[in-house]
């Protein structure tokens, strides 16, 4: 997600907030910008794209100034424009502010504003933000006082770093979810969204709490809470390498992703279920008529592709609408059969696929209506689709895909909701579905608790010769995802298919030492499972099963069992069966020795064909 960087004190801020920022550029972002103070107020240069564009309005800076901020974005709500990048000003430029994660009622509170008078410069969630700050600052307080009282207007995740022009020698900082750190120093203080900012300049830290008003000036940091009662303040001494500290303390960014998964399931839905219960995604189909559509081609790639076949499983499932899934590298030349009233949808965490853009283009020639599930914002397909979603999962360094398989799939199964929805159709429980969303975090969170017994796991069978991953119903589309992980970073061979279809086949390859992995969280057909299993033992294999707290079958009969917290709906709980798949890849292939976030052969996206 997006960079932020502050500083205070004796150096020339702006070169020091410009080292910070570069210093977060492997976090991935589409533009940046500095505010500071200079005689005449606040000033701001931003520029949308890298870190060196913004570079080039260096030579405007003054020589001695004593406070900046600075942000590099990674834009969710709208592209990556000079505009659009932080920081932004409040109605009076009496107030700067720079902002990472999503204000869920942005919408609302733009559209009040906008009748007393305010006039807005940006798409940004951010720009209202520091509307509300400064509306608040206007009325005299201080600025802490006027954060204090602003995010309580504000609903989301937020890290939000604000200075003003009545104030100069402060920099107010709080944050919501979004992760904030600050830094101490002889004579000087910093403030950071991420370590490895701040380790040149001090290992002393202070990682801002929950709701907590950090005032920043030059010789102190005063932490006070909600009331304005003064909190204590707890320093830590960082020891860590830069390069471990951009990983988050994490071996790999592979690790750091599937750990960032609880709060990236957070972050997809975040806006988008209101609470009552009900989808908003109005802003994507303003004009779309869905009684219209009746078919839906999904077309990607690689883990994209196997987030599309979750939603097959469920869009035909759940709203009984027909739909295909399509390899783009298939699609584009197979000369399809397209009915003039399917959707084709574009999943893709690049956007930058070069089969998945072509087949695009093919589908546009045909005048079929596109909708592209994408996580870069402005990227190619994300552009070129009539309508797009993003997953908001932010950047993904690893070339492996776990948060962002774990983000489509919650995207689309938003999608299926919303479409359940806008035909109001009886048979889909919308507000339980979606109440079951806003929990997947936290399940995904206990599940990562899991981890320990995978590594014994993967010590144990890290030398095994070939996987099976198998499952039935939506099980069978996560044991694709699951195949997949292990083979592109431990290099390992797998076989991956239904359960049901061992028979016709592959239970050939079955023998000694051979490891099957089942997805087994759909108890309808878990009898079945078992029998697949024991088809698997009987010839030398050995079984682990990923199952629910509520069975009883499959732990008697598997070899290991690893158990995640069952919810209500079944294809909730396959999704989650990923994460322990994803942590067993892992450990294999780190236990194995081999690159993880670079395997060989493979590149994060590509756009080649
Ligand atoms: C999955 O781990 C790989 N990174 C690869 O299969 C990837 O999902 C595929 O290349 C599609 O990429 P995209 O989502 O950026 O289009």
């Amino acid at each position: 997600m997006c960079g932020i960087a502050g500083y205070i004190g004796q150096r020339n801020a702006i070169d020091v907030v410009y080292d910070q920022l570069k210093r977060l550029e492997y976090r991935g972002y589409d533009s940046a910008g500095i505010a500071y103070l200079n005689g005449s107020g606040i000033n701001i240069l931003k520029r949308a794209g890298k870190l060196s564009e913004l570079g080039k309005l260096m030579g405007q800076r003054p020589d001695e100034c004593g406070l900046a901020i600075g942000h590099s974005r990674w834009a969710t709500h709208g592209g990556p424009t000079d505009t659009n990048a932080h920081p932004h000003f409040d109605r009076y430029e009496q107030v700067a502010i720079i902002h990472n994660g999503i204000i869920e009622n942005y919408l609302e509170l733009k559209t009040e504003l906008i009748k007393d008078g305010h006039e807005f410069r940006s798409e940004t969630d951010t720009e209202v933000a520091a509307h509300v700050i400064g509306a608040e600052y206007a009325s005299g307080v201080p600025l802490e006082e006027a954060v204090r009282r602003g995010v309580k207007q504000l609903r989301g995740a937020y890290a939000l770093v604000v200075m003003s022009k009545r104030e100069p020698g402060k920099i107010v900082a709080v944050r919501n979810a979004s992760p904030l750190v600050l830094g101490v120093g002889q004579d000087e203080n910093l403030l950071a969204s991420d370590i490895p900012a701040l380790l040149p300049y001090t290992r002393d830290i202070v990682i801002l709490e929950e709701n907590t008003i950090a005032t920043v000036t030059q010789h102190a940091i005063v932490l006070t809470d909600g009331d304005g009662r003064e909190l204590p303040l707890k320093t830590e001494h960082i020891e860590w390498d830069v390069a471990a500290a951009e990983k988050g303390g994490y071996e790999h960014f592979m690790l750091k992703e599937i750990h960032e998964q609880p709060d990236v399931m957070r972050q997809v839905i975040a806006g988008r279920i209101d609470d009552e219960g009900n989808i908003r995604l109005d802003k994507v189909f303003s004009d779309f008529v869905w009684h219209e559509i009746d078919r839906v081609n999904i077309i990607a790639c690689g883990t994209a592709l196997h987030a599309g076949m979750m939603a097959k499983h469920l869009f035909e499932k759940l709203l009984r609408l027909p739909t295909d899934c399509y390899y783009s590298s298939e699609f584009r030349y197979g000369d399809p059969v397209l009915s003039p009233r399917s959707l084709a949808i574009f999943i893709s965490q690049s956007g930058e696929t070069a089969d998945s853009l072509a087949a695009l283009r093919l589908c546009k020639e045909k005048r079929i209506r596109t909708l592209g599930i994408v996580n870069v914002v402005g990227s190619s397909i994300a552009r070129e689709c009539d309508r797009t979603i993003y997953t908001q999962a932010g950047p993904e360094i690893s070339v492996a895909s776990t948060k962002a398989y774990t983000a489509q799939v919650m995207t689309l199964i938003l999608l299926a909701l919303y479409i359940a929805q806008v035909k109001e159709m009886p048979g889909v429980r919308v507000p339980e579905i979606a109440a079951e969303l806003k929990g997947m975090g936290d399940r995904a969170k206990v599940i990562l608790g899991l981890e320990p017994q995978v590594v014994k796991l993967a010590e144990q069978v890290r030398r095994a010769p070939l996987f099976f991953f198998m499952g039935r119903g939506a099980d069978a589309y996560v044991a694709l995802e699951g195949a997949l992980k292990l083979k592109e970073i431990a290099y390992i061979p797998t076989v991956e298919c239904p359960a049901g279809e061992m028979k016709h086949g592959p239970l050939a390859l079955v023998s000694d030492g051979v490891m099957a992995v089942f997805g087994a969280s759909e108890s309808d057909v878990r009898d079945k499972i078992v029998s697949n299993m024991r088809e698997i033992q009987a010839r030398g294999g050995t079984v682990l099963a990923i199952t629910t707290e509520d069975d009883a079958i499959v732990e008697r009969v598997a070899n290991v069992t690893l158990k995640i917290p069952n919810g209500p709906f079944d294809f909730l709980d396959a999704l989650l069966t990923i994460i322990p798949m994803q942590l067993l890849a892992y450990h294999v292939a780190r236990l194995n020795g081999c690159e993880i976030d670079q395997p060989r052969n493979l590149a994060k996206s590509v756009t080649v064909e």
